[in-house]
């Protein structure tokens, strides 16, 4: 059976940097909602459209739309060697949705990853963070900057904010989080599969707590 791991923290706590890290280093399929929703605007698909206005504002886009877009990539053949889901489930509707769409092919979550973080830190990591709108590689102006100030290390695309990284709209998706996603959480403990990192350390000491964690699901799994 292949591996299945969800990553769950509050926005800015570092889902996306882990997640590109398991992607190089245990060959799961990275799955990030915020990705394939930024895709859909930038694209201008019918998706993209109803989304974009929700995300502008740090408000959750609809669980109806999410879940389809997710169900249906992970019923994709690349996943069949193993994906993690960056970004969802971020409602108790969303969770309980994958559960059962994931019982009914005799699959189940694996590992749920909680990163918790100090709300200082997150402010200070937004604030910080440089996206590339062409690949959507991640850096930080101090913690993670690329080699060429200014450009993205892959394509040379020059980088940029994103919109919903100004502070407002930030403490928006905090509170967001809080109400909706942090119940979330309590589902994967329930079912005993939830682990906690202290993601306020360094990237480095993040990244050797997530490596024992996937060393050990994708063993036993
Ligand atoms: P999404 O793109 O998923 O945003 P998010 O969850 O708020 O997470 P972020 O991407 O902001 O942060 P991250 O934890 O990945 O941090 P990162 O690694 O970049 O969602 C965006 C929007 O889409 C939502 O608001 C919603 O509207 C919609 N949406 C998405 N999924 C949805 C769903 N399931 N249902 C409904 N709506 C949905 O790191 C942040 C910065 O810190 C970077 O600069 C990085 O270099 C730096 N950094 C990372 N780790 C460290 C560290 N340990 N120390 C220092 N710096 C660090």
């Amino acid at each position: 059976m292949s591996t299945a791991v969800v990553l769950l923290g509050p926005p800015g706590a570092g889902k996306g940097t882990q997640a590109k890290h398991i992607e190089r280093r245990f060959g799961l399929v990275h799955i990030s909602t915020g990705d394939m929703l930024r895709a859909a605007v930038a694209e201008g698909s019918e998706l993209g459209r109803c989304a974009e206005g929700y995300m502008k504002r740090g408000e959750l886009v609809p669980d109806e739309l999410i879940i389809e877009m997710i169900l249906e990539r992970i019923a994709r053949p690349d996943c069949g060697k193993g994906y993690m889901l960056d970004g969802f489930p971020r409602t108790l509707a969303q969770a309980e949705a994958l559960d059962a769409s994931l019982a009914e092919r005799g699959g189940r979550i694996d590992l749920a990853i909680l990163f918790t973080c100090d709300p200082e830190a997150i402010v200070e990591r937004m604030s910080g963070r440089r996206v590339c709108p062409t690949c959507g590689a991640v850096f930080h102006l101090a913690h993670n900057p690329p080699a060429k100030p200014g450009v993205c290390d892959r394509d040379g695309t020059p980088l940029v904010l994103r919109p919903d990284d100004r502070p407002e709209v930030v403490r928006k998706r905090l509170e967001v989080y809080e109400e909706n996603t942090a119940p979330v959480a309590e589902f994967y403990r329930k079912r005993g599969v939830l682990a906690e990192v202290d993601a306020s350390r360094p990237i480095p000491e993040v990244t050797a707590a997530v490596d024992r964690l996937l060393e050990a699901v994708t063993r036993d799994s």
